[in-house]
């Protein structure tokens, strides 16, 4: 397995409540690494970190082997690092392909020969995600008119419009029904096996045991456990963290 994220021991203060505490960990190509934990663990603060919306107050990032701490989320979006967000960040007014053809366009305004495409090739690379994500049906509804479970792949298309080769993935199948989530994960085991690393936050425990190759604990702050789905269902600090936050 090839390393192509590494957290090195990541720490976030917001005043004095301590976010993240000394997170280290790996992300590997070729795979999805989940990261679990319950509400207020620090999830979405390291995903943050990792897209450069949040500095971190100690720690390096490094994306495929270089320190990236310094860079600004943009930057970070060009070299490859995507993500969703666990509250969507669409445009209610557009439609779902009008979402990801924007989504398109700001990825032709980067100025870098590899992600540019011709009017044609965005039509067929629209056309292609809205496939891949089941999404082809609904292409003209307009967004705010969606279920969340929809809007959830929208996000997901305009993210991979932008050829990612890290995706950070922040509660991706909240709001879709037992149905949708187990296509979601069918479709996530695809984009893994076509070169994708994912990194997924989801609080659906099937999904992540079903789909993630390894997965990561967060208890306040800290990771307390890493490991395979079946090592981490058996790990007593976990057992311990989910019961006692009477979470799950
Ligand atoms: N901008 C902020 N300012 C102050 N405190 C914050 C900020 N963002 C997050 N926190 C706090 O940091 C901690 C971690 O929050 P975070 O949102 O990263 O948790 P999470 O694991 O994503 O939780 P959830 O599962 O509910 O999404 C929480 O105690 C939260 O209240
Ligand atoms: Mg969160």
């Amino acid at each position: 397995m090839t390393n192509l994220l590494r957290l090195e021991n990541i720490s976030v203060h917001f005043g004095g409540h301590v976010a993240v505490n000394n997170v280290s960990l790996d992300v590997n190509q070729e795979s999805i690494t989940g990261l679990i934990g319950p509400n207020g663990a620090g999830k979405t603060t390291l995903f943050n970190v990792i897209s450069g919306l949040i500095a971190p107050d100690s720690g390096d990032i490094i994306y495929d082997e270089q320190k990236i701490s310094s860079l600004s989320p943009h930057k970070r979006a060009r070299i490859g690092i995507g993500r969703t967000f666990q509250r969507l960040e669409l445009f209610n007014s557009l439609s779902v392909v009008e979402n990801i053809q924007v989504s398109a366009e700001i990825r032709n305004q980067w100025n870098q020969a590899r992600l540019q495409l011709s009017p044609t090739a965005i039509k067929s690379e629209v056309e292609r995600i809205l496939e891949l994500t089941g999404l082809t049906s609904s292409k003209d509804r307009m967004v705010s008119e969606i279920p969340t479970g929809q809007a959830r792949l929208v996000e997901l298309g305009r993210a991979l419009i932008l050829s990612p080769k890290l995706l950070l993935l922040d509660e991706p199948a909240s709001g879709q029904n037992e149905e949708e989530t187990e296509n979601f994960g069918l479709l996530l085991r695809r984009l893994s096996e076509s070169g994708i690393a994912i990194f997924l936050v989801e609080h659906d425990m099937n999904l992540v045991m079903n789909i993630c190759d390894k997965v990561n604990v967060l208890d306040f702050g800290s990771i307390i456990a890493h490991g395979t789905p079946k090592e981490i269902q058996q790990h007593e600090l976990v057992l311990q963290a989910y019961l006692g936050a009477n979470n799950q």
